[in-house]
């Protein structure tokens, strides 16, 4: 990677500090991922948990962003994508929704769930009596693979470190995971979604519930009726009348 330039350095420098960063590592080693900007993003989380506020984890997330969209660890995807698609929603969302990877309309757009199987799930958040504007929506995946196949496990252990610190930032209450990549993968587990759903998990301070994939519910409306039992589960949990 080129070094960068003395306004991005200034600006990227600026970023921090607004972000709170007060000291950088004095080295920092090339081949180390993920970078230096990003395991201060970390710290600072990490560092002060409940005390950040949603301008700082704006901020963070800002920081993380870049590192995504800069991000080349899966060849064939860095290749193959129009831009990552990072996350929506709000840095200091109670419920954060977790789905597997973007399809042909979120590639084009850089905004997660907004084809076919996003527009159903906006349907169930509303169903929720939430709106979209209330929860944070991010992927496993941040870049789309080819012919919308299943994230293969590389390219899981790829995002995992972006996932991870993108929910450490947000803190948030709960986790619905859809479908089974998804759940898999938060969970490392290899347990279908069939024997994920039902159960109460903990994700750092995070209650997590599974559920159906939307993509899923569009080949088998039948399952709708299951999806809408979990969401008054989670709806009850988090004291949401509907
Ligand atoms: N399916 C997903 O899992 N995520 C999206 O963003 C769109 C479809």
């Amino acid at each position: 990677m080129d070094a960068p330039s003395p306004n991005a350095l200034a600006q990227r420098l600026e970023s921090l500090a607004l972000a709170g960063v007060t000291n950088l590592p004095k080295k920092r080693r090339v081949s180390q991922e993920p970078s230096a900007t990003a395991r201060q993003a970390e710290a600072l989380v990490a560092a002060t948990p409940s005390t950040n506020g949603p301008a700082d984890r704006v901020q963070a997330l800002a920081i993380l962003r870049d590192d995504v969209a800069a991000c080349t660890r899966c060849g064939e995807l860095a290749a193959g994508r129009t831009q990552t698609v990072f996350g929506v929603g709000p840095a200091d969302a109670r419920l954060c929704f977790f789905g597997e990877a973007p399809g042909a309309d979120e590639d084009a757009s850089g905004i997660p769930f907004v084809g076919r199987a996003g527009q159903l799930l906006t349907k169930i958040i509303e169903a929720c009596t939430l709106s979209r504007d209330q929860v944070y929506i991010l992927n496993v995946l941040k870049c789309r693979p080819p012919n919308n196949r299943p994230p293969h496990p590389e390219e899981v252990a790829n995002c995992r470190g972006y996932f991870e610190r993108q929910l450490a930032i947000i803190q948030p209450e709960f986790i619905c995971c859809l479908g089974t990549s998804a759940a898999q993968a938060l969970l490392q587990t290899t347990e279908p979604i069939g024997k994920l759903r039902h159960r109460w998990f903990d994700h750092g301070t995070a209650r997590v519930i599974c559920t159906y994939h939307p993509s899923y519910l569009l080949r088998n409306p039948a399952a709708k009726r299951d999806v809408w039992a979990d969401m008054k589960v989670l709806m009850a949990a988090m004291g949401v009348g509907m």
